[in-house]
């Protein structure tokens, strides 16, 4: 499909001025990178399938695949869409029956909202087209070319409502996510959501007038992780104007009809459940009645449901009879409900999410984890992120955790919680395991080729629990030769997060020698027995450290603010104790971890809520802390640029000297099975609790 026929929206792709070209010094040599852990991430991979609505719990018939079992894909809604936007997609006429796909998909390392189209085979399935129609929608702006995340599409008419991450928001521990439409002929695009707001999960009413959207409203985020605080409030989709709050608890709405929305909500009895909202719309908006749908006992969440067949609703259930998340089809008659299983019969040990009708309620469409068995991709090493200043850095996100690279930048060294790693970072002659135990996090001597520091014990852990500070030295003329490891201090008072000084003779880490966490410096080589310097001092937690190139600033997080609370800040001070400031919090209740410096020594890049949650955390799989992006600042705190947008948890962020290619490095040596990933953990029902199977990232 040539992408000419699209004449009004792909004009646009050439307007490529960017905001960000003056960030950072962009002559090539001072050209670095960065590189980042997403928890889990790059072990699943999403594709979107459906399954017919009758099915046959008996006899179940087999998935069918949407998407192309290369890109991450999910979030799928079917449009209906109008015959003079059919015949502006398509050069030519359009065929008599066509169906189309919306969802959203990552790829070349960005996140952009797709529509496919398909001619339906007679059989019931579908077919692709000789060539896969797909059209990237919202490429043709400069502003929505940002950096962004785009999630949860709809149509309107000829409208694509859609949520996007690309406005930073009033105020730091919002989520910038908002409600945008853009018209797919002319490419306008309208903010629906109010500035100061944030919304999530939108649903177009039937007719298109409407659009229901989870918000917290003027509340704003308190760092709640499972359920956020959000209530459903409706707007008219053309302009956002007859804003109103109809139900004050509950997420994920849909439209049954008019008056009719579903919704989701953790009950008091613990149990989340499908609600139904009757509302009435006259001159205001007001809500009218609201009943729960579905019973204590089992988890039901995310819902779907078609105005074809409006007593016909999609869910996704976590049940006690099962570890995964299903989707199942609840019909709400006059006699009571009845429950149809739709995956469990087909594939009863993947999790399956965010279920959504074709147009006719013939179909239930849903995302999972795609396997080994539809082919796609190596896991990668190292996968390329868009970055907002391309001249300036690349931007990796890495298959391990606490990276940081060795000062010829050939090689990466990372931690798998448990076990130390090292790769090549061309992702040649895949990992090595150097170290079996667990430690975090990883950090090479500056004139000492080969030596890298950690800390091993258990992470997140009290004051007085056995960790100590390693070092492992790689003998790499002798191929056969163990790494020899050295422990440089003693007494296990959690002595963490080492970090070398640059002319190679110091280590500040943290310990909790005093019965606090505080930073100490100690003698690289010989370790604490050749002398002991006390850095800061307080009753609260100092951590997380971080030596400049230039050897003159130590950066660390730090909860002095408020200790205890979990809330952190960065701070900076001189490896003398001197000059201690406070760089960046991302305000009262708060994280901000993982500080890195740039290798000029003028930036910080970390992990931080500084932007709020990006999606409902129940629509995602199991993230402790769905929050947390990887920013850069100045040291003085100033220039704040949020580098990662997505709803995943992102974090230990490391920079280096060298400039790697945006190109993804897939990893020679295949990684351990993919689709192992938790739901998330806090459905778990009694009894039935997982283990977790991927370590913390923080
Ligand atoms: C991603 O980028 C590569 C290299 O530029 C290109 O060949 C490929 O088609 C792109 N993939 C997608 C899905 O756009
Ligand atoms: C939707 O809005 C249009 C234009 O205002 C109006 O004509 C139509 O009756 C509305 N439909 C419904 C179902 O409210
Ligand atoms: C401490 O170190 C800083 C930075 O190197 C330096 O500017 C300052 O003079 C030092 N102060 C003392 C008291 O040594």
């Amino acid at each position: 499909m040539a992408p000419q026929t699209l004449p009004h929206i792909l004009s646009f792709l050439l307007l490529s001025f960017s905001i960000f070209s003056k960030l950072g010094t962009t002559t090539e040599s001072t050209a670095s990178s960065i590189a980042f852990t997403t928890l889990g991430r790059s072990r699943y991979f999403f594709d979107l399938f459906f399954l017919p609505t009758s099915q046959n719990p008996e006899e179940p018939v087999a998935e069918t695949q949407l998407t192309d079992g290369f890109s991450v894909n999910y979030n799928g809604f079917f449009p209906s869409l109008s015959s003079s936007l059919l015949s502006s997609l398509l050069s030519s006429s359009p065929p008599s029956s066509m169906d189309a796909l919306l969802y959203v998909s990552e790829r070349n390392g960005s996140s952009n909202i797709y529509l496919d189209l398909f001619v339906p085979a007679k059989g019931g399935g579908s077919f692709l087209l000789p060539a896969r129609l797909q059209f990237p929608l919202l490429r043709q702006s400069s502003h929505l070319s940002r950096v962004s995340m785009k999630d949860k599409p709809a149509l309107a008419g000829d409208d694509l409502i859609y949520v996007s991450t690309h406005e930073p928001s009033s105020s730091p521990r919002r989520s910038w996510a908002a409600v945008y439409s853009t018209h797919l002929a002319t490419g306008q695009t309208r903010r629906l959501t109010p500035y100061g707001v944030s919304d999530f999960s939108p649903a177009v009413s039937p007719s298109g007038n409407w659009t229901a959207v989870a918000s917290s409203g003027a509340r704003g985020w308190s760092g709640e992780v499972e359920e956020l605080k959000v209530g459903i409030f409706v707007f008219r989709t053309a302009d956002g104007s007859g804003r109103t709050l109809v139900v004050d608890h509950g997420g994920w709405p849909c439209w049954a009809d008019e008056s009719t929305l579903y919704f989701h909500r953790q009950s008091s009895d613990g149990w989340w459940s499908i609600y139904r909202a009757k509302i009435s719309i006259g001159i205001g908006v007001s809500l009218v009645s609201v009943d729960r749908i579905t019973p204590p006992g089992f988890h039901a969440f995310t819902p779907a449901v078609s105005a074809a067949a409006p007593k016909l609703i999609a869910v996704a259930t976590r049940r006690s009879s099962s570890q995964f998340r299903h989707i199942e089809l609840i019909e709400v008659g006059d006699g009571g409900i009845t429950y149809v299983e739709v995956t469990r019969p087909v594939r009863p040990n993947s999790h399956h999410f965010n279920p959504f009708f074709s147009p006719d309620a013939s179909r239930v469409g849903y995302h999972r984890c795609r396997g080994r068995s539809n082919g796609g991709s190596p896991p990668l090493l190292l996968e390329s992120i868009k970055s907002l200043a391309p001249e300036a850095f690349s931007l990796f996100r890495i298959d391990g955790s606490f990276p940081s690279f060795s000062h010829d930048g050939k090689r990466i060294a990372f931690v798998g919680l448990p076990g130390v790693f090292v790769v090549n970072s061309d992702g040649s002659d895949g990992r090595r395991e150097i170290f079996s135990g667990n430690a975090f996090p990883t950090a090479w001597d500056w004139k000492r080729e080969g030596v890298i520091y950690t800390s091993h014990g258990p992470d997140f852990a009290t004051e007085s629990t056995n960790v100590d500070i390693i070092s492992i030295t790689l003998h790499d003329d002798d191929a056969k030769s163990q790494p020899s490891i050295k422990k440089l201090t003693s007494g296990g008072k959690n002595n963490a997060f080492p970090s070398p000084s640059p002319d190679g003779k110091w280590v500040v880490f943290r310990s909790g020698r005093s019965g606090h966490k505080n930073l100490y410096i100690m003698d690289a080589l010989e370790g604490e027995a050749a002398g002991l310097q006390h850095l800061t001092d307080g009753p609260w937690s100092d951590t997380m450290c971080n030596w400049s190139p230039d050897g003159e600033w130590i950066a660390f997080a730090s909860d002095r603010d408020n200790p205890g609370s979990g809330s952190f800040a960065i701070y900076m001070v001189h490896p003398n104790g001197t000059g201690l400031r406070k760089v960046v919090h991302s305000g009262e209740g708060g994280r901000t971890n993982h500080p890195w410096f740039s290798p000029n020594s003028k930036s910080l890049v970390f992990t931080s809520d500084y932007a709020g949650v990006s999606a409902e955390p129940i629509s995602n799989p199991h993230h402790y802390q769905p929050y947390g992006d990887i920013f850069i600042a100045n040291i003085d705190g100033s220039n704040i640029q949020r580098l990662t947008h997505n709803s995943y948890e992102d974090g230990t962020p490391t920079w280096t000297p060298l400039f790697l290619e945006p190109t993804d490095v897939a990893e020679s040596l295949q990684g351990s099975a993919r689709c192992n990933f938790d739901d998330c953990h806090w459905l778990n029902i009694k009894g039935e609790v997982t283990e977790s199977l991927h370590g913390k990232s923080c």
